[in-house]
């Protein structure tokens, strides 16, 4: 097995090793994974010492924590994360695997938000029926806040806050039940404000800090070092353009849609440097987040064996520190995003 080395969750006790597994992709995301090839990325995650999996009912609205409770169950040393915020409603009309909110899942359930004290608890008994797993290790609240809301993020909000949300969570903590919890999110701004009512281990920000954006060291990363709360990285690849790169003929994603020409142009700008130093892109996007020492672990998304060998492999890339000093000193990257030590 490979030796990825583990980092802390906040002040739980728990550690997660750097390099994680983002199991979207196993509740068929875009297009259907089979059984056997989710299970196959899993077993082979676990042999590469991959072993902390991040899911969520949403994915494939319970196809994913299937799978991932299947292959997880009897490694008493994985680390599971799964989300609360969405219960999954009986729904005989579904028959196939259309497309729905972007999953190809046969899983005849229909969402429905609910951030409220015993929305959260319903949705953690939930999820330990359907990983059938004794303990759930982290729960993060799942797209709270105006990026997936817009109009009804205050609804909500109210429901997480004054409608006892967060206590519901606290209270899990608490007893024990988990080890901590936190916020999965695609935005900054709600991170900060769920920081002023409860006591985070963990966010889970999916985008928001890439070799591409780092907007998250102006006020969120200070307020996580004051409270003593890790950063989990989602999303490293900004849901594609950082692994792909731009020469393609396939559309290149950037946040779930295609690729806006500035991102692009920067995206280009970045692959010229990669070039000259002889960097695969995707290697960068993976190093560059875990040289910020909030960072627990990066959880690129992982539908394969094939892509677990390859992920791996990036993650081994080693980086020459001219590289991101010319990313520094043309701006491509922020003067005060920490950089990668160089290779020893
Ligand atoms: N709100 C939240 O809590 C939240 C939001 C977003 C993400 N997340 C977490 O973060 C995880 C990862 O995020 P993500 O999947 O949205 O985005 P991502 O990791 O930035 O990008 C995934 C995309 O990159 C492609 N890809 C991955 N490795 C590649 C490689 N080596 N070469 C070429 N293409 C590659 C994948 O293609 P293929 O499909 O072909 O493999 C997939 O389309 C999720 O699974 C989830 O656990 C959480």
């Amino acid at each position: 097995m490979t030796v990825i080395p583990h980092r802390p969750i906040g002040r739980t006790g728990l550690t997660v090793p750097e390099l994680g597994f983002g199991a979207a992709s196993l509740g068929n995301l875009y297009h259907p994974v089979s059984d056997a090839d989710a299970r196959a990325a899993i077993d082979a995650a676990l042999a590469a010492g991959l072993r902390y999996v991040d899911t969520a009912p949403h994915y494939g609205r319970g196809l994913s924590e299937r799978r991932v409770g299947d292959a997880l169950r009897l490694q008493p040393d994985a680390v599971i994360s799964t989300k609360v915020g969405r219960l999954m409603d009986p729904d005989p009309s579904v028959t196939d695997d259309s497309e729905r909110d972007g999953f190809r899942s046969p899983m005849p359930f229909r969402m429905r938000y609910d951030y409220s004290h015993d929305g959260i608890l319903r949705s953690h008994e939930h999820s330990l029926q359907r990983l059938g797993v004794a303990k759930i290790d982290l729960l993060y609240v799942h797209d709270i806040g105006g990026y997936v809301h817009g109009e009804a993020a205050d609804g909500y909000w109210q429901q997480l806050t004054t409608g006892g949300g967060l206590k519901a969570l606290a209270r899990l903590r608490d007893e024990g039940s988990i080890a901590g919890f936190g916020i999965g999110v695609n935005e900054i701004a709600v991170c900060l404000e769920v920081m002023q009512e409860a006591r985070l281990d963990a966010i889970l920000l999916a985008g928001r800090y890439t070799l591409l954006e780092q907007d998250a060291l102006d006020a969120l990363f200070p307020a996580c070092a004051a409270a003593g709360t890790s950063i989990v990285i989602g999303g490293p690849y900004n849901s594609g353009i950082l692994a792909t790169g731009t020469r393609r003929a396939d559309t290149i994603h950037y946040d779930y849609g295609p690729a806006p020409e500035p991102v692009l142009a920067r995206v280009r700008a970045i692959e010229a440097v990669a070039d000259r130093h002889k960097v695969r892109l995707p290697a960068a996007a993976l190093a560059f987040v875990l040289a910020h020492p909030l960072v627990a672990s990066v959880i690129p998304g992982i539908g394969s064996a094939a892509r677990v060998a390859q992920t791996v492999d990036l993650y081994r890339e080693a980086i020459p520190l001219a590289f991101w000093e010319e990313l520094r000193s043309t701006g491509l990257v922020r003067a005060d995003a920490p950089l990668p030590a160089p290779p020893r």
